[in-house]
């Protein structure tokens, strides 16, 4: 997979991602980040890429030709390195704003099967609509509050995309992720010390015993679910018994609030 970033602030991303399990992938050749400076493209003489709003209002927006002219830039260079194959599909540009539908594990996976993806990170107050409407397929946020910039949105992005390229995790991570698909929160997890302050590891857990041990986590997930994410119960896919769990929770909880 191949990540395209067009932004005023290459080093955050390169450096944001060069660390831990997505530095890895890109020394591994699994995935490749390569940023494209909208700045390079100004034809001001002080490099400007913004300008004062049509109509008035506060802060300022994007320029459109700067970001057409990297865009461009970017669209050429990708062609070139796909020209062995036939199928060249314009890449998809997705636009990172507070504006878009909001981002999560059914969009990462979508975007996981394209070879290429481009993300245009905008700042100040936004960037003129005209450049917007040329050349985005998708706008997307990462959830109901505003940043200073699309690039933190957009390494948020890009890092739960990778995570779900073959061999970017190890299986055993990669499990983890199958419960989230679920609709369920992970069960909580403990490591050695067996008592910690006092606090002892749930016995079942030492107990060796794999299918009790299955259901205590199964269940703990959604205990857990219930408490914190009850919103996601509802996709959930529940068997008959832990249906009836469930109903128990429910109605505990409101016993308790009478
Ligand atoms: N840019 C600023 N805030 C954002 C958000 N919440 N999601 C995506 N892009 C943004």
């Amino acid at each position: 997979m191949n990540f395209h970033v067009l932004t005023l602030f290459p080093e955050m991303i390169l450096q944001g991602l060069a660390t831990s399990i997505t530095g890895r992938a890109m020394d591994k050749g699994l995935i490749s980040v390569n940023t494209v400076n909208i700045r390079d493209f100004s034809e001001d003489r002080h490099n400007h890429v913004d300008d004062t709003p049509y109509g008035g209002g506060a802060g300022m927006v994007m320029q459109a030709e700067p970001i057409f002219k990297a865009y461009g830039y970017l669209a050429n260079h990708i062609k070139m390195t796909n020209e062995s194959n036939d199928s060249y599909k314009k890449p998809r540009v997705i636009y990172v704003t507070p504006q878009g539908s909001v981002f999560n594990q059914g969009i990462a996976e979508e975007f996981s099967e394209e070879e290429e993806l481009i993300f245009l990170c905008g700042h100040y107050e936004g960037i003129d609509e005209r450049v917007l409407e040329m050349i985005v397929t998708d706008h997307i946020s990462i959830g109901d509050y505003v940043l200073t910039g699309g690039e933190l949105p957009a390494m948020v992005m890009i890092d739960a995309i990778s995570r779900l390229i073959p061999g970017v995790l190890n299986n055993e991570v990669s499990s983890e992720f199958e419960s989230l698909q679920d609709n369920l929160l992970e069960y909580p997890q403990y490591t050695r010390p067996e008592i910690f302050m006092g606090k002892r590891v749930p016995e079942v857990l030492l107990s060796g015993h794999h299918a009790n041990i299955e259901a205590w986590r199964r269940e703990q997930s959604i205990l857990r679910t219930y408490e914190r994410r009850p919103d996601l119960l509802e996709k959930a896919d529940l068997s008959e018994n832990e249906r009836e769990y469930l109903t128990r929770l429910i109605f505990q909880k409101n016993y308790d609030v009478y």
